[in-house]
């Protein structure tokens, strides 16, 4: 697309022309939250406090000062607030948003509840396009807000008809009245961090500050942020946080295997934005999702700040590069989104172990708990090719009186689940047709164990704790294929537990 920039052909003069921050208009607000009354929500955007961590540096045995900058305390609940308000208000200077106008923008979720929050204080109509990674918290804000949602796959590269970003500008194209405002090459994306996060962390500081640690998205913030920070306190380090998965941090020793999946939701590209300028950045640093989300609860637990998972990615980054300052140095770590969008993801302690981003407890001693998965404790379930038609699909899952199907590719690896429910909701709810592909109908995503592995009763309780279904799979190294085996529900589990429910310590 030619609005997104080539890894290979990046050159100095777009980078300079679009971070010509200094040169652009400025809208620089009054740096105190402290107002009687607001004109409306969207006054409330920004002048987030600066707070000072008392517990984590200290158990890291960090000598400096560190601070956090509360973006989750934004209206919308994170830093992309300012970002959407600042790109509606120049759209709005410029004429190209008016009354009527359709504001259609692809974003990893937040950009789009603040765009959502913009448009249902100035009475825009909102379609937001995200990626089916993003949490369902996210989705429940946009609809409340009034907006329209569309998901996308999680796994389509940028450049794929089907990604967020490239159906966002399809629809773009084909209604009426809309509005991309684009904040992957819109200078209001930095320029919205030049003029208020930056200035707010420098005001806080007395421009004194070592050291400004915070993940990269589209990186408007970190560009924006750096321009500001290499202007008035040239001395101090710009670190930049990256996930394994994503390429921001090496985009010159790419490689196809650096592209994955990754959990933490917000940070990390397989391509370059317009928005990142990568010569105001320092250093970087990359992150694991383990490490990100522990330390997102640490955040939580320990310092009572009630954010996201990036807000862990930049709080890992940050120690790891603040155990250069000394005592009495100052290092700023930006917190960018709020707990609210993962109540039912990396907070709930279920869903960390059923991941396995944290050990599995067996709490009540329970002696079925460590006992492993079996193949005669699975129910088998009829398999389908994924080039069969949902129509067949469907017809197996009649002939079978069962709920769902595996779906496997040519070499017979299980690589999706084809549920009854599933077929309802898109039949019903997004105008899906049987004539579609089968690979619409197919959920990607799906919690499975593999018994090559030794999965345990009690892993695949605790997954039942947040899924009504576990796929089993066995593969096989030789051939590098992971067969279906079957599935465990409830039911299955019950059925092998209920002779053993007594308590180790209670028989
Ligand atoms: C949760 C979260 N963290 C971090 C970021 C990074 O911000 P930026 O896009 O300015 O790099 C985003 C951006 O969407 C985000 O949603």
């Amino acid at each position: 697309m030619s609005n997104h920039v080539d890894v290979n052909n990046i050159t100095e003069n777009f980078v300079k022309n679009f971070f010509n921050l200094k040169e652009l208009p400025h809208i620089v607000r009054p740096l105190d939250r402290n107002q009687k009354i607001h004109s409306d929500i969207l006054n409330v955007i920004g002048n987030t406090p600066l707070v000072k961590l008392s517990n984590i540096p200290k158990q890291e045995g960090i000598k400096c000062d560190m601070y956090a900058k509360c973006e989750f305390l934004n209206p919308g609940g994170s830093v992309k607030d300012r970002i959407a308000y600042r790109m509606v208000i120049d759209a709005e200077e410029k004429g190209i948003l008016k009354p009527g106008s359709v504001i259609v923008e692809p974003t990893s979720g937040n950009t789009g509840i603040g765009l959502a929050l913009a448009a249902a204080v100035r009475g825009y109509r909102c379609i937001i396009v995200l990626p089916e990674k993003m949490s369902d918290e996210k989705v429940n804000t946009l609809t409340a807000l009034g907006a329209e949602i569309i998901r996308t796959p999680t796994e389509a590269a940028w450049n794929d008809p089907t990604s967020n970003i490239m159906v966002a500008h399809r629809l773009a194209k084909e209604i009426p009245n809309a509005v991309l405002l684009d904040q992957y090459n819109n200078p209001c994306n930095p320029l919205a961090h030049y003029d208020g996060t930056a200035e707010e962390i420098l005001w806080s500081l007395d421009d004194d500050v070592d050291m400004v640690v915070m993940g990269a998205g589209t990186s408007g913030t970190i560009s924006g942020v750096g321009h500001k920070i290499k202007e008035r306190c040239p001395q101090c380090v710009v670190v930049g946080v990256d996930p394994y998965g994503s390429i921001l941090a090496q985009p010159e020793e790419l490689n196809e295997s650096d592209v994955q999946i990754y959990e933490v939701e917000g940070i990390g590209y397989d391509f370059l934005p317009g928005s990142l300028d990568r010569s105001v950045i320092d250093k970087w640093v990359k992150t694991e999702d383990h490490s990100s989300l522990e330390m997102a609860r640490r955040l939580i637990k320990d310092e009572g700040l009630l954010c996201g998972g990036s807000s862990g990615s930049a709080m890992w980054g940050a120690i790891q590069a603040a155990r250069s300052l000394k005592e009495g140095q100052k290092c700023v770590v930006l917190l960018p989104d709020n707990i609210r969008n993962y109540m039912t993801k990396f907070i709930s302690d279920q869903w960390m172990e059923a991941r396995s981003f944290q050990p599995l407890v067996n709490k009540d001693n329970l002696k079925w708990w460590n006992k492993p998965v079996t193949q005669d404790m699975v129910q088998t379930v009829k398999s389908v090719s994924h080039d069969s038609s949902p129509t067949e699909a469907l017809a197996a899952l009649q002939e079978t009186q069962s709920q769902l199907l595996t779906v496997v590719n040519d070499k017979g690896s299980v690589v999706g689940v084809f549920t009854a429910d599933n077929a309802r909701r898109r039949l019903a709810n997004l105008s899906g047709s049987l004539s579609e592909a089968l690979e619409k109908f197919t959920i990607k995503k799906f919690y499975k164990v593999d018994l090559a592995h030794k999965p345990t009763l009690g892993l695949v309780s605790r997954m039942l704790d947040i899924t009504p279904y576990v796929v089993v799979v066995k593969s096989d190294a030789s051939t590098n294929t992971q067969s279906s085996v079957g599935v465990m529900t409830s039911e299955n589990l019950l059925k092998n537990i209920t002779t053993e429910t007594k308590h180790m310590n209670g028989s």
